[in-house]
């Protein structure tokens, strides 16, 4: 977090275990998760890596012109990813409507955000601290201003993201944030049957963007039928993955898969 001061060494209990700010090079926090013994952010830069895997990996700067703007967050961690878009559409040409969907299975996750974090005074956008629980159609936090929306999922994203689409909670997402923790710290989120979900919730024109490249991930992405780019990875990782649901697949990325024995990720094998 940019807005927080001394924060480094900060350690708070959450309900999956023990948390514990760490700084990061461009001066930004993150936060290492005890349960999934993994930071949520690279330490290259906790605020750079979110510009560049989803703010411009998204190609936002492409969806300016939008009367509405619908992102999905796999994943809300430190609420970085939605206060990043924030300042970025707040400086940018956007005068449509955002609406920002977040899933987060530890709430005191959200907790922490909504006392710890603060988007700039002036902003136009709702505010962490705005959100208010709801529990029907699933748990959720919600808060609206001049016309945006911000809803955090509580829970096992697999189960409150089709529950929430059934019940119309959610639009057609212009734009995914897949930034659950790695695949091999938690596989549940990089599966064939994840993929097909967010294709469910996708509109035509979506882009997903995700910091790993691992040839697991693209074949469970290719086989619930989304069309995989390969990209230069952020900090110290040499490719990223970027996904949509028209063009086609990079052919050196159908080459490169047709090499490796990895195999996809199904919830059945994990
Ligand atoms: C890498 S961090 C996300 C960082 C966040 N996007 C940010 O900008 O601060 C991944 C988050 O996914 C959450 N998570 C892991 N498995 C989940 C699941 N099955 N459903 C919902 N959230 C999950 C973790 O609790 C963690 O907060």
């Amino acid at each position: 977090m940019t807005d927080s001061n001394n924060q480094e060494n900060k350690k708070f209990k959450g309900d999956l275990g023990d948390y514990e700010l760490v700084s990061t090079q461009d001066g930004s926090y993150t936060l290492h998760s005890e349960y999934f013994n993994e930071s949520c952010h690279s330490l290259s830069g906790a605020v750079e890596e979110t510009l560049f895997n989803y703010i411009n990996g998204c190609e936002l700067p492409d969806k300016l012109n939008q009367n509405e703007l619908s992102i999905f967050e796999t994943g809300f961690g430190l609420g970085i990813g939605y206060k990043t878009t924030t300042e970025f559409l707040e400086t940018s040409s956007f005068e449509g409507k955002l609406t920002f969907v977040s899933t987060e299975l530890d709430s005191e996750l959200v907790n922490f955000a909504k006392t710890n974090t603060e988007l700039s005074q002036s902003s136009n956008y709702p505010q962490f601290k705005e959100l208010a629980f709801n529990n029907s159609p699933v748990p959720h936090f919600k808060a609206s201003k001049n016309g945006h929306i911000l809803i955090i999922l509580i829970g096992d994203a697999r189960k409150t993201t089709p529950v929430a689409l059934d019940r119309g909670l959610l639009p057609k997402f212009h734009a995914i944030y897949q930034d659950a923790f790695s695949p091999k710290r938690n596989p549940f989120l990089w599966t064939v049957e994840w993929f097909e979900t967010l294709k469910s919730i996708s509109d035509k024109t979506v882009v997903l963007s995700t910091y790993s490249s691992s040839n697991s991930i693209r074949k469970s992405m290719i086989e619930s039928e989304w069309l995989v780019q390969n990209r230069k990875g952020f900090g110290t990782k040499r490719t990223c993955t970027r996904a949509k649901l028209t063009g086609k697949t990079d052919e050196e990325v159908k080459l490169s898969l047709g090499r490796s024995p990895a195999a996809s990720l199904r919830d059945k094998d994990i």
